[in-house]
C-alpha cells in the first residue's frame, strides 16, 4: 500500500497547484490527479451536483488503487468532504480557505476572501469564519467567472487582469491588509495579483497547509512510500489536454496529460 499514488481531484487544473505543493515536500510519491475541467466551474453548481461529482471522482481515483485523496477543490471540500469521509475508507484532505493565519496576522483587523459561490455560501466556510474570526471584518467577494478565465488558459490577458481589479476594489477600498485565496485556481493568478495589489496586502493561500496534513496523516498510518525507484506522476483531464499540458508547463513539470473520456 505504500507504494499506492496520493490522488488529487478538482474541478480543473487549480489543484495542480497543490498538487505542485504536495510534491515539494513528499517528492518520493507517485501521484495521480484527476481534472474534471469538463464540468467545471464546481463553484456555479447546486450542492447536491458537487456531492455526485465528488463522489464520481473518488470513485476514479479508488480504481487507480489510491491510498489518501487530496479534495484539491475549496468548492468540493465545503460541500462533500464530510460526506466522502463517511462513505469511503480512505483518508481525505481538504482545503479550507485559511481565514485563521489571515485573521491572526491582520493589523487592520481587515481581511479580503476571494472564493467561489459554493464555497462561500457553504457550511464550513460560515464556521470557519465564525471560529477564527471573531473580531476581524471579513469581505467576502465572489470571483466570478475566474475559473473559465483560468481554465480557457487566459491567466495573463489583460482581460483577466481587469476583471481581478473590478474584483478586489471594493475589498481595497474597505483596507483590507491580507487577502486569503480561497479557490485553489486562484494561485495562478498570483502574478497577476502582486500587480495589482500594494505592497502591504499579504496574500494567503493554504497549499502548504495541506502539504503538511497529507504528511502527517501518511505518516500517521505507516504509509509513506519507501521505494528508491523513481516516483511515477499521472495527470488526467476530460478537458482540453493542450491546456492542462500548458499548465504543468508553466508550473515547472513535465506536460504528460492523458485525456479521460467522460
Ligand atoms: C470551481 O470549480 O468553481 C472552483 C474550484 C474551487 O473552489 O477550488
Amino acid at each position: 500500500m505504500r507504494d499506492a499514488p496520493i490522488g488529487f481531484f478538482d474541478s480543473g487544473l487549480g489543484g495542480l497547484t497543490v498538487r505542485q505543493e504536495v510534491l515539494h515536500l513528499l517528492n518520493n510519491e507517485n501521484t495521480v490527479y484527476l481534472a474534471d475541467s469538463a464540468h467545471a466551474p464546481y463553484g456555479e453548481k447546486s450542492h447536491h451536483e458537487i456531492l455526485d461529482l465528488s463522489r464520481k471522482n473518488t470513485e476514479w481515483l479508488i480504481g487507480k488503487g489510491c491510498k489518501l485523496i487530496v479534495v484539491a477543490c475549496n468548492t468540493a471540500t465545503t460541500n462533500a468532504i464530510g460526506v466522502l469521509r463517511r462513505e469511503y475508507e480512505l483518508p481525505f484532505i481538504g482545503i479550507e480557505p485559511a481565514i485563521k493565519p489571515a485573521a491572526l496576522g491582520s493589523e487592520s483587523k481587515c481581511v479580503g476572501v476571494l472564493a467561489t459561490r459554493g464555497t462561500l455560501s457553504s457550511a464550513l466556510f460560515a464556521n470557519t469564519s465564525r471560529m477564527y474570526a471573531a473580531g476581524i471584518q471579513v469581505i467576502e467577494q465572489e470571483g466570478e467567472g475566474l475559473v473559465g478565465l483560468i481554465e480557457s488558459g487566459n491567466l495573463k490577458s489583460p482581460r483577466t487582469k481587469a476583471h481581478l481589479q473590478a474584483l478586489l476594489s471594493p475589498m481595497l477600498d474597505a483596507g483590507i491588509d491580507h487577502l486569503v485565496l480561497g479557490c485553489t485556481h486562484y494561485p495562478l493568478l498570483i502574478p497577476q495579483l502582486k500587480e495589482i495589489l500594494p505592497d502591504q496586502v499579504k496574500i494567503v493561500d493554504c497549499s502548504l497547509a495541506v502539504a503538511l496534513q497529507t504528511q502527517a496523516v501518511l505518516s500517521g498510518k505507516d504509509l509513506l512510500r519507501t521505494a528508491e525507484t523513481p516516483p511515477d506522476h499521472q495527470v488526467y483531464t476530460n478537458g482540453d489536454p493542450a491546456i492542462a499540458n500548458q499548465m504543468l508547463h508553466w508550473l515547472g513539470h513535465k506536460p504528460n496529460v492523458l485525456l479521460l473520456q467522460d
